[in-house]
């Protein structure tokens, strides 16, 4: 989500860092800065929103000569989008940029505010570079104060560091989040978090390990690895296409989007788990006084998150709710009591049958709040409150990273009430709080089961349709495999909810009938069993998701055993995604841009 540059040369290096963030801006932000060092001086350009506002500011200043410097693009995870959270972040004569999360900020915080050390930021970012300064007080160099700066770091970074003492030098280093090192044979030396910054600029790149750090000067670069012994630096010449570096290897941005959901639910997840409760800094408490019912209101992908929520709200807060598809709600006249919160979901913030319907919500008196992945968007500026799903820009028009954001947001959401509400006892809000902390590896990508996906996608290229089918939860998520296939293999899918097939749609059932079955070991088990078989004793085709064995099945894709209904949800939610994928790239499918499809529907 975020990004950032670095530069060693004698080139006009604002221009060198500004071009570099301009092609990282693929990944979304909503602040950008660099810091220049030349002959002791530092220079500090920061601002919100894009770049041009970036330029704007430091439309004045030129380098003359070898300089060295940073630049950052931040998408708001700590701290809003605010200048002062902006980075490059400034010690005394320090300055930092850092993508990751510092997890125990708040403790190195703490240590450096007793020792006098004042923080300007919400971030975390801003204790590396006071406790770098901290250290350079006491270690014989500034390479070793880096390092014992990096040992008392926990949690995931990438980061850049320059001292004014030191104006040939950046300090660098990974731990979890991207970075590479460019040079080229003009000497110059380059930092990026995607590969994509580096393109035109430079010829071979090193792409750092995990617990890898150093310093680099115009002359030389220093490298080192988790044990602090130097190792040799092994560059390779660089991919030149400029797309598949976007998509960091991954064939589509739908790929990447899927498989990076884990890393961003550690963003959505950050700072709103307590031990015993959840907090969202957003929220004003008074905005749920009188509140009576929930209604829901969104379209496609995030209705489908809706209807999630309407099962947890209703089972953990114990409220009345109701979800409503936008475009039917604007028109249907509804009826409206001044008492329920009506809460949009979004990924763009901008469609415009659930803009409309915030619009009518708010006309008529009621307490609004959004869901949304784009901080500004008009939704978000016009509702009450808003929650940010923080999930990154979503390139691939079918929606995948942000509806695991939502559902993982409503899903907090639900404890947040059931603990306002005394609905559910600490205990249980406590269990829960620990299962959302285990989404980030439970929807980490399992190769073998990618691998058997590619594989099972071949038998299911023709058939005269797909019913997806699940129970409670597994329901919406069932609609969800369902939209998602059809929006990118043009094959006919329908989501269904397993115990209504007897009512009619089994009438369908044949062997070209594919038949997708959800059956979770947590989550009404023997039922929704009993409802596969009976389709299997019709002949459809049963492809079952599931941790246990199901002997009716033609295939089986077997999930982990989970400790809860939840987790199973997330993990097969990545196997219907990964599915689909499958199946329209054996079909020949455009995956990122299917026909007829917008990212962002603004029209009616
Ligand atoms: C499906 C998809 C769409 C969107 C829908 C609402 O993959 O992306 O169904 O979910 O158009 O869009 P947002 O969430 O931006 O309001």
């Amino acid at each position: 989500m975020c990004g950032i540059v670095g530069y060693i040369g004698v080139k006009p290096i604002k221009e060198i860092l500004i071009e570099g963030l301009r092609e990282l801006e693929y990944r979304g932000y909503d602040s950008a800065g660099i810091a220049v060092l030349q002959n002791g001086n530092f220079s500090l350009f920061k601002a919100v929103g894009k770049l041009v506002n970036l330029e704007e500011k430091a439309k004045n200043f030129e380098s003359d000569g070898f300089s060295v410097g940073i630049g950052h693009t931040r998408w708001a995870t700590h701290g809003k989008p605010t200048e002062l959270n902006a980075h490059p972040h400034v010690g005394h004569n320090s300055y930092v940029v850092h993508n990751g999360i510092i997890e125990n900020y708040q403790e190195l915080k703490g240590m450096l505010t007793e020792e006098g050390v004042r923080f300007l930021s919400q971030t975390d970012t801003e204790v590396i570079v006071h406790l770098f300064e901290y250290r350079l007080r006491t270690e014989p160099s500034a390479l070793e104060a880096f390092t014992k700066t990096l040992d008392q770091l926990e949690g995931a970074y990438a980061t850049l560091l320059v001292n004014a003492s030191l104006n040939d030098t950046i300090f660098f280093a990974k731990q979890g989040s991207p970075m590479i090192i460019g040079r080229n044979s003009e000497g110059e030396i380059f930092f990026a978090s995607s590969d994509a910054a580096l393109i035109g600029k430079c010829q071979e790149v090193l792409y750092l390990e995990d617990g890898h750090y150093g310093c680099a000067t115009g002359s030389e670069i220093k490298l080192f690895n988790a044990h602090h012994h130097e190792v040799p630096l092994h560059f390779t010449p660089l991919n030149e296409n400029k797309l598949s570096a976007q998509k960091e290897g991954y064939r589509f941005f739908m790929e990447k989007e899927i498989y990076e959901q884990s890393q961003v639910l550690i963003d959505t997840l950050m700072g709103r788990l307590r031990d015993e409760s959840i907090y969202f800094e957003e929220l004003d408490a008074a905005l749920f006084d009188g509140i009576r019912e929930i209604k829901l209101c969104a379209c496609g992908t995030s209705y489908h998150a809706a209807m999630v929520a309407g099962y947890l709200l209703e089972r953990h807060a114990k409220i009345r709710t109701s979800i409503e598809i936008a475009s039917e709600f604007r028109y249907r006249e509804p009826f409206l009591t001044p008492d329920p919160l009506f809460i949009v979901i979004s990924q763009s913030g901008e469609t415009a049958d659930t803009l409309e319907s915030l619009k009518m919500a708010k006309a008529f008196g009621l307490k609004t709040m959004v869901i949304c992945n784009v901080d500004n968007s008009s939704m978000v500026r016009l509702a009450d409150a808003s929650l940010l799903t923080r999930a990154g820009i979503e390139k691939g028009v079918a929606s995948t990273k942000a509806f695991a954001t939502q559902v993982s947001v409503l899903w907090m959401l639900s404890l947040f009430l059931a603990g306002e509400r005394k609905t559910l006892d600490t205990a249980e809000i406590k269990r829960q709080i620990q299962l959302l902390r285990l989404l980030p590896t439970t929807t980490k990508v399992d190769n073998d089961i990618h691998e058997q996906l590619r594989r099972l996608s071949k038998r299911y290229l023709h058939g005269h349709g797909f019913f997806f089918i699940g129970r409670d939860v597994f329901y919406p998520l069932a609609l969800e495999g369902a939209l998602k296939l059809k929006e990118i293999t043009y094959l006919h899918a329908e989501g269904y909810p397993s115990g209504e097939m007897k009512h009619g749609p089994i009438a369908l059932a044949d062997p070209e009938l594919f038949t997708i079955a959800l059956l979770p070991q947590h989550k009404l088990y023997d039922k929704t069993k009993s409802n596969i078989e009976e389709l299997s004793a019709r002949d459809s085709t049963i492809c079952s998701i599931s941790p246990l064995e199901f002997d009716k099945a033609d295939d089986h894709i077997r999930t982990q055993h989970a400790d809860d209904y939840m987790l199973e949800f997330f993990e097969m939610m990545v196997v219907l995604q990964l599915l689909s994928m499958e199946i329209a790239v054996r079909l020949g499918n455009d995956v990122d841009m299917p026909r007829n499809l917008a990212k962002s529907v603004t029209v009616e």
